[in-house]
């Protein structure tokens, strides 16, 4: 459990990491600074727990600002005050647990025990077996990104060969769903995410449509009220239950950088940002390329794909090339045709129009992310649950 502990009090934060020191399941980063100093999360560098001592008003004040904005973190809080209603006003802010100041070492130490505790109880099993966990994101709205997202996880999933799982993470407004299959899911995210306490592979798998050979959905929520209430702790842990149960796991993570998109983006063994050769796509493309050096993704996790490319554009992919400063590209044509035929049908493309330029284009790039799979029957290990679920 990653730790931050933020006191104004110098000496109580050396008495506290002192305490701490002998437990090696919390690592420890500590501020000597008041909360209002400090922005405790910047760079993608989360913790899991903040520890903050609020020795005063303005500082619990800053310290309900940083809970609202990052309702993913918890917060255990350090304050003198004592009184029911400041008590519910920091619940309210999301604290999870208030330590009446003064704090000796030794109760801190407990407190800490203690979240380390549920956040055990809370956090997913280690998966048995590990599917790769593909994050399709949009640079700008309309990229394309959701046509890429259900037509990639149609053909890595080859007809069967393999499992393939499509996520939309789109808790809004999400369609993806509606890419591959015209049935009413049976269940959504953030109803996963309700019961995330019974999450297991059968949990899962009732929750999702199967569209095709191999390939199941997890539709987003009809309704967008229903988002607000969907944790990136809840997140996690449908995606490890995801990726125990397929080889792949794409998520449709849409345009929007939040916890929860940013919760996706760290898990994804790959993420293809899409876009378009225009400049507000380049413009954006250019802010998602510097956000995903400020989190230190390394260069190879991104795969750039420019979608609806024409030759004869304004801009040219050494034009992105060089604007971006990246060296790998990938390009899928416009086919105005054949992308609106499969997405009125709610068809994948691939298979309504094969020998379109789009169709081949998306299985080469499908190709290149997993090269394809021997015609062998499914493996061993995907076997028994869903394979006897799907017969
Ligand atoms: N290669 C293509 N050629 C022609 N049309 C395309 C192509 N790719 C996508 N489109 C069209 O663009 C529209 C928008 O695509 P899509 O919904 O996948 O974008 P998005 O990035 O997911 O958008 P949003 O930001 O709304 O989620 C689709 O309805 C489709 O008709
Ligand atoms: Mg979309």
């Amino acid at each position: 459990m990653r730790v931050k502990l933020i006191t104004p009090d110098s000496a109580h934060a050396r008495a506290w990491a002192q305490a701490l020191q002998g437990e090696s399941a919390i690592v420890l980063t500590t501020l000597e600074q008041s909360v209002r100093e400090v922005n405790a999360i910047v760079n993608g560098n989360r913790p899991d727990l903040l520890v903050v001592e609020t020795p005063g008003p303005e500082d619990f004040l800053a310290l309900e600002q940083l809970a609202f904005a990052h309702p993913e973190v918890d917060i255990l809080l350090i304050a003198p005050d004592r009184d029911p209603e400041f008590l519910l006003r920091a619940m309210r802010a999301g604290v999870r647990e208030v330590l009446p100041a003064p704090v000796s070492p030794e109760a801190l130490l407990a407190a800490l025990r203690r979240q380390l505790r549920k956040q055990a109880g809370a956090a997913p099993q280690p998966a048995a077996s590990h599917g790769k966990l593909l994050a399709v994101v949009s640079c700008k709205g309309g990229s394309g990104a959701t046509f890429v997202a259900a037509n990639l996880a149609h053909l890595l999933a080859a007809g069967g060969r393999r499992r393939v799982a499509l996520i939309d993470m789109n808790l809004q407004f999400g369609d993806a769903a509606l890419f591959l299959s015209s049935q009413t899911p049976p269940s959504h995210v953030a109803d996963v995410a309700r019961n995330i306490a019974r999450l297991d592979a059968e949990l899962l798998r009732s929750a999702m449509s199967e569209v095709g050979p191999g390939l199941w959905v997890l539709a987003a929520p009809d309704d967008p009220a229903q988002a607000t209430d969907v944790t990136p702790l809840q997140v996690c842990a449908i995606l490890q239950q995801a990726q125990e149960s397929f080889d792949y796991v794409v998520v449709d993570v849409g345009r929007s950088l939040t916890a929860l998109s940013l919760q996706v983006l760290d898990l994804a063994d790959q993420v293809l940002a899409v876009l378009q050769l225009t400049l507000p796509f380049i413009r954006d493309g250019k802010r998602l390329r510097e956000v995903f050096r400020s989190l230190d993704y390394p260069a190879d996790k991104i795969h750039w794909v420019v979608n609806r490319y024409q030759k004869d554009g304004q801009f040219s992919i050494e034009d992105l090339k060089r604007t971006l400063d990246i060296s790998r590209v990938s390009t899928l044509p416009n086919h105005y045709a054949a992308v609106a035929a499969a997405v009125n049908q709610g068809l994948p493309v691939n298979t309504i129009a094969p020998s379109s330029s789009i169709a081949r284009a998306l299985r080469e790039l499908s190709d290149r992310i997993a090269p394809p799979p021997a015609a062998a029957a499914p493996r061993g290990w995907l076997g028994g649950l869903f394979r006897g679920a799907s017969a």
